[in-house]
């Protein structure tokens, strides 16, 4: 009898309570080896405890999907190597802990919102689904346009789960030799699945461009099929999160791969108007001017809202008694992509053509009294121009 192996046998009962593939194949290994080295009765006791456990991993097959799933794999920790491009060393990962993901949820329109949570709760409350066999979504897809609070989604429902996300970086992954990147794909698989984690592929779309290099076809297939392959692995093991500016570019094969698909559309007016308030605090606005901001950001994205709103904060701070009207002009000025392209001509044109768009904007639909506040006139005079304005138009 070896020394020790009563406690090598009771680990391995205890390790085989709840049996995943990973600790199946080291007990086989250690009987292998244990039989080549000639102890057979010892190496037939693991084998036993095998069978028993091989049997009761068949009885029950959503138990397998639970392990991996939710309990499966390896702990990630701050001193986990992450793997790296073998030719440059770039890491190919990155890891966040949950302790440095967002805790609060992007703002969208409430129906997105609660399509969102519903995913989050199905996986909050994987086991109990599997119990019943009603196996959730494992992978999901987001995207939409750009600053739109994908990437911070994606963080946020990892953060909810508790788990600790592998950020793929593809300045690390894709390399000039494609080769090099379908080895560093399967790299980042691996790694994913062999700990407990979520896997978010960002800025997924970076390997779908490559399709477009005519002279690189042969090669390309072989990333994309490197990729398909690597996302069908990864499907019983861990939860995967893919994010996209560009869908159309992405291989119809790698869309089918996820289960569920979000679209992350622009703010909506009302949307924009939380989106500012929140983003300006600790100053305060008067609901009508964070109105009009929101106005001058329609079509706009959530971060330029957080952008215009570091803005006025800078500026406010430095010049106290600055109009919002004369701020939201330089912002439109210095920002030509993020303000709505005809509202930013005539906003910059004259203030009369400008005070007669905002009057005339129904979805919006500011007060005179509001209007003339924004501009630092009294109503009266704002009725004033408001009648030079009527008169000139029917001339
Ligand atoms: N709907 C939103 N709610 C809260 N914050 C938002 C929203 N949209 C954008 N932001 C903020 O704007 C910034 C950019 O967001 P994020 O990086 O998540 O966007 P993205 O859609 O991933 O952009 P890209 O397509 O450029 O990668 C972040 O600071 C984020 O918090
Ligand atoms: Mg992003």
């Amino acid at each position: 009898m070896i020394k020790y192996f009563n406690i090598i046998q009771a680990l391995s009962r205890s390790a085989l309570i709840t049996p995943n593939e990973a600790i199946i194949h080291q007990i086989e290994r250690l009987k292998e080896s244990l039989e080549k080295d000639g102890y057979s009765k010892e190496a037939k006791s693991l084998e036993g405890l095998l069978s028993s456990s091989k049997g009761s991993l068949e009885m029950s097959p959503s138990k397998i999907q639970q392990s991996f799933v939710m309990a499966g794999g390896e702990k990630l920790t701050v001193k986990t190597a992450i793997p790296v491009d073998k030719e440059t060393s770039t890491p190919l990962a990155e890891i966040f802990f949950p302790e440095n993901l967002p805790l609060e949820m992007p703002l969208f329109d409430e129906n997105i919102q609660i399509a969102i949570q519903s995913i989050v709760n199905e996986w909050m409350e994987f086991d109990k689904l599997l119990e019943i066999n009603a196996i959730p979504a494992s992978s999901c897809l987001i995207y939409g346009v750009p600053g739109s609070g994908k990437t911070h989604l994606a963080k946020w429902i990892a953060k909810q789960i508790g788990m600790p996300v592998v950020l793929a970086r593809l300045e690390g992954l894709m390399s000039s030799y494609l080769g090099t990147t379908s080895r560093n794909i399967g790299s980042l698989f691996a790694f994913a699945n062999k700990y407990k984690c979520i896997l978010l592929l960002d800025e997924f779309d970076a390997i779908a461009k490559l399709r477009n290099d005519p002279q690189e076809v042969g090669e390309v297939k072989r990333v994309v099929n490197t990729l398909l392959q690597s996302l069908d692995s990864r499907h019983e093991r861990g939860f995967t999160i893919g994010v996209t500016n560009h869908e159309s570019l992405l291989d119809p094969a790698i869309w089918r791969r996820f289960d569920i698909q979000i679209e992350i559309p622009k703010p909506s007016a009302e949307v924009m108007v939380h989106l500012l308030k929140k983003f300006i605090t600790p100053l305060e606005f008067e609901d009508s001017e964070i109105k009009f901001l929101a106005w001058c950001l329609e079509g706009s994205s959530g971060a330029d809202a957080e952008m215009l709103s570091k803005w006025l904060k800078r500026t406010f701070v430095l010049e106290k008694e600055s109009s919002i009207i004369s701020v939201m002009k330089q912002f439109a000025l210095l920002n030509s992509g993020r303000v709505n392209l005809v509202k930013r001509n005539i906003m910059l044109h004259n203030d009369e053509d400008f005070i007669a768009m905002l009057l005339n904007d129904k979805t919006y639909a500011f007060k005179q009294k509001d209007i003339a506040s924004l501009f630092r006139i009294t109503p009266s005079s704002l009725s004033k121009q408001l009648a030079k304005f009527k008169d000139s138009e029917k001339i």
